[in-house]
């Protein structure tokens, strides 16, 4: 199995640094706000907790092979960490995407510049065909966020091959 490459990505305004388990007490910080929790899972229990998650996430692929995991992390202008940005990529060359960031940071266009720049540099580096998001139906932040960047409804075709909740939404955007 060869090693995934996974470059930083600069923005405008932001750095995507690529995820290393160093990034695990910043983030454990960022992770523990509790509005990032209206709508589903739990905060990380711990800084080990998350580090030995991070480290796991580091191998940027699953043991098969088959799915690359590509992680990076939000460095904000001001030096700090605001959040992450994230995608699985199958072995068919789709990805599941996930971001979040803190929510003193929501509403600068953060969340916009990086999963728009992530998205680029999954299709130029990663060979990406189309991405899809699955989240909460009452997460309307996640789904205007969505909107702006083209995503919409996913065809019938997708909802099959995913194991998608009743309270749950897909969009999706071929690139
Ligand atoms: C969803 C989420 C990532 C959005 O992040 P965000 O950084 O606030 O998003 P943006 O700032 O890009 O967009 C939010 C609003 O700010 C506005 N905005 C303010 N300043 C802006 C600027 N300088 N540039 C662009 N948009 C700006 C946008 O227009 C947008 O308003 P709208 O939704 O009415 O159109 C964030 O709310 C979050 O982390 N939520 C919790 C985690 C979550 O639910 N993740 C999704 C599940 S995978």
């Amino acid at each position: 199995v060869t090693a995934i490459a996974i470059r930083p990505v600069m923005t405008d305004r932001l750095t995507l640094e690529p995820l290393r388990s160093e990034h695990a007490p910043e983030m454990f910080a960022v992770l523990s706000d509790p509005a990032l929790y209206e709508f589903e899972r739990s905060p990380p229990a711990s800084v080990s907790e998350l580090a030995e998650r991070y480290t796991r996430q580091e191998a940027r692929q699953s043991s098969d092979g088959q799915e690359q995991w590509l992680n990076w992390m939000i460095r904000l202008p001001s030096g700090e960490l605001a959040g992450y940005v994230q995608a699985t990529v199958t072995a068919d060359r789709r990805a599941l995407i996930a971001y979040e960031l803190a929510s003193r940071f929501w509403g600068h266009g953060y969340g916009r510049e990086a999963v728009t720049s992530m998205l680029a540099e999954l299709v130029a580096t990663h060979g990406v065909r189309d991405s899809v998001a699955v989240f909460k139906c009452r997460n309307e932040r996640s789904r205007r966020l969505l909107t702006h960047l083209g995503f919409t409804a996913a065809p019938d075709e997708i909802l099959q091959a995913l194991d998608v909740q009743s309270d749950e939404s897909v969009m999706y955007r071929p690139h």
